[in-house]
């Protein structure tokens, strides 16, 4: 059975129990959140053909260090980067290197920073040069999904209303619901409980509840949903090779709906026609 406990009171762990913050952790999720938005909106500017990932790592990096947060992800699980940059049929965690990006990739940069302790945790696609309909298609509806899940987000209902929002209008698009990886709760911790599936039923799952706070980060494929991890231990890779988009926003669940804390401050969340 799921039960919940004021973060207050509860251990910095995961010990299975739903935290319920209050005031203090939605001010620093709003810090961190902010932070890694003004991050992903730095990386925008950047984006161009011949770009190695690892420039936009170097930056992420520096950007974290000038304004006192850390990477959540350097040193996680032996992890070794400042980001994520999953790049067409990569599904999720794709390594920063040496390869330059090409003419009609689409990218999704995945960034996490800890700020006074509070992990603020989004991710974006990214579009470089330009893009055929199908890849410019396939972000439209991830973009959309996330947010339809977003808007199931209030006391009364639960995670399976926000995974059936997001199931039934990607699949309406044609397209399929990555099932191997999900949203996570965060706060003082980097993954904790629930898990939020990006995909359900009505009425399943967790019952939202206020203070609450965690990811809602689907990805959509636009072929079939099966996945494989390359030999790297990370690189996740769609199984049939067809392209794959992720957004990641990190909210918090107020009285009557949720506040999200990953808003772009220049307005650069929704894709745009490139
Ligand atoms: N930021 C990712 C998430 O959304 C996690 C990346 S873990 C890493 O949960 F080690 F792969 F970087
Ligand atoms: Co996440
Ligand atoms: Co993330």
């Amino acid at each position: 059975m799921v039960s919940y406990v004021e973060a207050d009171l509860a251990p910095v762990k995961n010990d299975g129990k739903i935290k319920l913050h209050g005031p203090e952790a939605f001010a620093g999720m709003r810090k961190a959140g902010a932070l890694v938005a003004e991050c992903l909106d730095l990386v925008d500017g950047m984006i161009e053909p011949g770009l190695p990932t690892q420039a936009i790592d170097d930056v992420v990096y520096d950007f974290a260090l000038k304004n006192d947060a850390i990477p959540a992800t350097l040193g996680y699980k032996g992890y070794t980067k400042s980001s994520c940059t999953s790049i067409n049929h990569v599904v999720c965690h794709g390594i920063p290197g040496e390869k330059p990006l090409r003419d009609g990739d689409i990218v999704n940069i995945d960034v996490t920073l800890i700020v006074d302790g509070w992990h603020g945790d989004s991710s974006r696609m990214y579009k470089v040069g330009n893009v055929k309909r199908a890849a410019e298609r396939l972000v439209d509806v991830t973009y959309e999904a996330m947010m339809r899940g977003i808007e199931a987000i209030r006391p009364g209902n639960t995670t399976g209303d926000l995974g059936y929002a997001i199931q039934e209008y990607a699949e309406s698009e044609r397209c399929s619901v990555v099932r191997d990886f999900c949203g996570h709760g965060l706060g003082l911790l980097f993954h904790d409980v629930p898990n939020i599936l990006h995909y359900g039923s009505p009425g399943e799952g967790v019952a939202f509840k206020p203070g609450m706070i965690f990811t809602v980060e689907p990805m959509i494929n636009l072929g079939r949903p099966q996945v494989k991890i390359l030999s790297d231990g990370w690189t996740a890779v769609t199984r049939d090779r067809s392209l794959s988009a992720q957004f990641e926003h990190s909210v918090g669940v107020t009285e009557d709906g949720c506040e999200i804390f990953t808003l772009s401050p220049k307005g650069l969340h929704p894709p745009r026609r490139s």
